[in-house]
C-alpha cells in the first residue's frame, strides 16, 4: 500500500485579498505534493483561512460588516487564488466552520484533563496586527513614542482575564525535540534561534480573551473565546475529522510537513508541539519557515505601493512561468527577490529557449521527416548512451533527492543541465545534416534518443510547470497514468508506444515567449 504523505500550509487571515507570499507558499507546497504522488505516495495536501481573532473582528468593524460576512467573502479569494494558480489541495479548512468549532474544542478538553490550564489575569503587550503576545523586555519604542513588537507592529497594553496553558511545563521536553530530532525544525538557521528562545524562560501562555467574542467558545467558560492561535493551528487536525476516530487520522496523522513562513515558527516549533504533548496526540515530523519574497529586494508594503497581486503576474505570464521562477529563482528556506524582469528573463532562457526549444526542434523533425511516425532506436553508439546515463542519473539521483529536501532550486538546476546536455547532442548529431548526407537510420537513432530524453525531462518537472509538462506530454502520446516515477523506470516504454502506432502531429510549442510591456509597472 503506498505510503501516506500528509502536507499543511499555514492558513492565512482572509483580511485581505492573497498576495505574493501567499501563492509563493501555496505554490511551494503544491510543488512537493506533486512531487510526493509522483513517487507513488498517497498525499493528502491540506491549505484554509484563520478566521477568527480581533485583527478579522476590527476589519470587520471597520468595513461595517459582520466578521462572518468577511470571512465568506474574502476566503473565497483564497480559493480562488489555489485554483488559479493550479494548487492541488484536497481540503480548504476554513476554521469557522462547526466541525473545526468542534475539534478545537476537544484539543482544549483534552489539554484541561491534562492539567494544563488556569484562570488568572493576563497584564501585558499583544500585537493585533501579528495576533502575538509579546514581553515587555521585547517591545520597543517607535516614532512619536509608539510602541512597537520586535516585528515593527504596534502593541497595545491588554489586562484582563484569561486562561493560561503551562508551557513552562514543556521546556525540557521542547528542548529535547529541537535537540534531538534536528529534522523537526528547517532549516537549521530557524533551529537555533527557536533553541535561544526556550533557553531563554518560556512563561505560561494566554490562550484565552474575554474582551471580544470572535472565536471560538472556551469549553465551561463562555465569555472566554480561544486565543486565535489555538485554535488556528488545531485545524491540521480539523481537516483529518478529529477528534473523531477516522481512517484519515489513522493514516495522515502525524503530518509529515508543516510548511509556514518563518515569521510564524515559533508558534509551530514551540507552541504546536507543546499543545499535541499535552493532548497525548503525536507531533508533526517536521516544520520548515520557508523565506520571504521580497519585490526588487524590498519589503512589500501597501506605502511603497509594490504588493502586487499574484493573480496579476498570472494574467501577465501565465501559472507555470511564475511556478518555475518562483521555485527557480529563491534558494529554498531563504529570502528571494522577484520582478517581472527576471520572471521574463528567467523563463524565457530556460524554459522557451532550452526546454522549450529542445522539444520544439526534435518534435518537428520527427513530425516533418518521419510523418510523425516515432524513429525506430537501432543501434547506439558510446554517446548516446553516455547521455542517456547522464540523464538517468539526474532524474533517479539528483533531482528527486534535492526535491525531497525541499532544494527545488538544486533540483531545477540539476534537471536545466541535462536540458542543456540534450541540445549539445542535437547540435553535435544534427539530425538534420543526417538527413542531407541520407544517413536516415543513424538519423533515426539520434531522434529516438532525443524523444526519450525529452519524455523524461518533463516527467522530472511536472511538479514544478505541471500544465506545460502535461501538454508536452499529451502531444508526445505519453497516457496518463505513465507520467510518475515508475514510469520513469520502465524500460518499455518506448517500445511500446512505437508497437501502438502513435503518430505524432505538428508539434505546438508549449512554453511562449514572454514579453515586458514597453510602458510596465512592474
Ligand atoms: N494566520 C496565521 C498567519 O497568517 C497563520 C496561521 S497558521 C496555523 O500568520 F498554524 F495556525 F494554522
Amino acid at each position: 500500500m503506498a505510503e501516506p504523505y500528509y502536507i499543511t500550509t499555514a492558513i492565512a487571515y482572509p483580511n485581505g485579498k492573497p498576495h505574493i507570499g501567499h501563492a509563493y507558499e501555496a505554490i511551494a507546497a503544491d510543488v512537493i505534493a506533486r512531487f510526493q504522488r509522483q513517487q507513488g505516495r498517497d498525499v493528502r495536501f491540506q491549505t484554509g483561512t484563520d478566521e477568527h481573532g480581533l485583527k478579522m473582528a476590527q476589519k470587520a468593524r471597520e468595513l461595517g460588516v459582520t466578521p462572518s460576512q468577511l470571512c465568506d467573502e474574502m476566503s473565497q479569494y483564497f480559493i480562488d487564488m489555489c485554483d488559479t494558480l493550479h494548487v492541488s489541495y484536497d481540503v480548504f479548512q476554513r476554521t469557522t466552520a462547526p466541525r473545526h468549532h468542534a475539534a478545537s474544542q476537544e484539543l482544549w478538553r483534552r489539554m484541561a484533563a491534562n492539567g494544563d490550564l488556569y484562570l488568572d489575569r493576563y497584564e501585558g503587550w499583544y500585537s493585533v496586527r501579528d495576533e502575538a503576545y509579546y514581553e515587555a523586555s521585547e517591545v520597543v519604542e517607535g516614532e512619536g513614542g509608539i510602541k512597537l513588537s520586535p516585528q515593527g507592529t504596534p502593541v497595545e497594553w491588554t489586562v484582563e482575564e484569561s486562561w493560561f496553558f503551562r508551557l513552562s511545563r514543556y521546556q525540557d521536553k521542547l528542548l529535547a525535540l529541537l535537540r534531538d530530532q534536528p529534522g523537526f525544525l528547517q532549516p537549521e538557521s530557524r533551529r537555533n534561534e527557536v533553541i535561544r528562545f526556550i533557553e531563554g524562560g518560556l512563561r505560561d501562555l494566554s490562550v484565552s480573551r474575554t474582551s471580544f467574542d470572535w472565536g471560538v467558545k472556551v469549553p465551561e467558560s463562555h465569555n472566554h473565546v480561544m486565543y486565535v492561535w489555538v485554535d488556528a493551528l488545531t485545524n491540521y487536525l480539523t481537516g483529518l475529522g478529529f477528534p473523531e476516530d477516522t481512517t484519515e487520522m489513522a493514516k495522515f496523522w502525524p503530518a509529515d510537513l508543516h510548511l509556514i513562513g518563518k515569521d510564524i515558527v515559533r508558534f509551530h516549533a514551540v507552541y504546536w508541539p507543546a499543545f499535541l504533548m499535552s493532548a497525548g496526540l503525536p507531533l508533526p515530523k517536521c516544520v520548515f519557515g520557508h523565506g520571504f519574497l521580497l519585490h526588487r529586494g524590498e519589503k512589500m508594503s501597501k506605502s511603497l505601493g509594490n504588493v502586487v497581486d499574484p493573480l496579476e503576474l498570472v494574467a501577465r505570464f501565465g501559472v507555470d512561468s511564475l511556478r518555475y521562477f518562483l521555485m527557480r529563482e529563491v534558494s529554498f528556506g531563504q529570502d528571494g527577490s522577484y520582478s517581472a524582469e527576471a520572471i521574463v528573463t528567467r523563463c524565457n532562457a530556460e524554459l522557451a529557449n532550452s526546454f522549450g526549444n529542445l522539444a520544439q526542434r526534435v518534435l518537428s523533425q520527427i513530425f516533418k521527416n518521419l510523418d510523425g511516425r516515432l524513429p525506430e532506436q537501432g543501434e547506439l553508439t558510446e554517446l548516446d548512451n553516455e547521455l542517456g546515463r547522464s540523464l538517468h542519473q539526474a532524474m533517479h539521483g539528483t533531482v528527486p533527492e534535492a526535491m525531497a529536501g525541499l532544494n527545488f532550486s538544486v533540483a531545477i538546476e540539476e534537471w536545466m543541465s541535462q536540458v542543456f546536455a540534450c541540445n549539445q547532442f542535437v547540435d553535435s548529431q544534427a539530425p538534420w545534416a543526417l538527413k542531407k548526407q541520407g544517413e536516415l537510420a543513424r538519423m533515426e537513432t539520434v531522434l529516438a534518443v532525443l524523444f526519450q530524453c525529452i519524455r523524461n525531462l518533463a516527467i522530472a518537472i511536472r511538479p514544478i510547470i505541471p500544465t506545460s509538462a502535461d501538454k508536452l506530454l499529451d502531444q508526445m502520446g505519453i497516457p496518463v497514468g505513465e507520467r510518475d516515477q515508475a514510469a520513469l523506470l520502465d524500460a518499455t516504454w518506448y517500445a511500446r508506444l512505437t508497437a501502438s502506432g502513435f503518430r505524432l502531429g505538428q508539434p505546438v510549442g508549449v512554453f511562449p515567449r514572454l514579453e515586458l510591456p514597453v510602458t510596465a509597472e512592474h
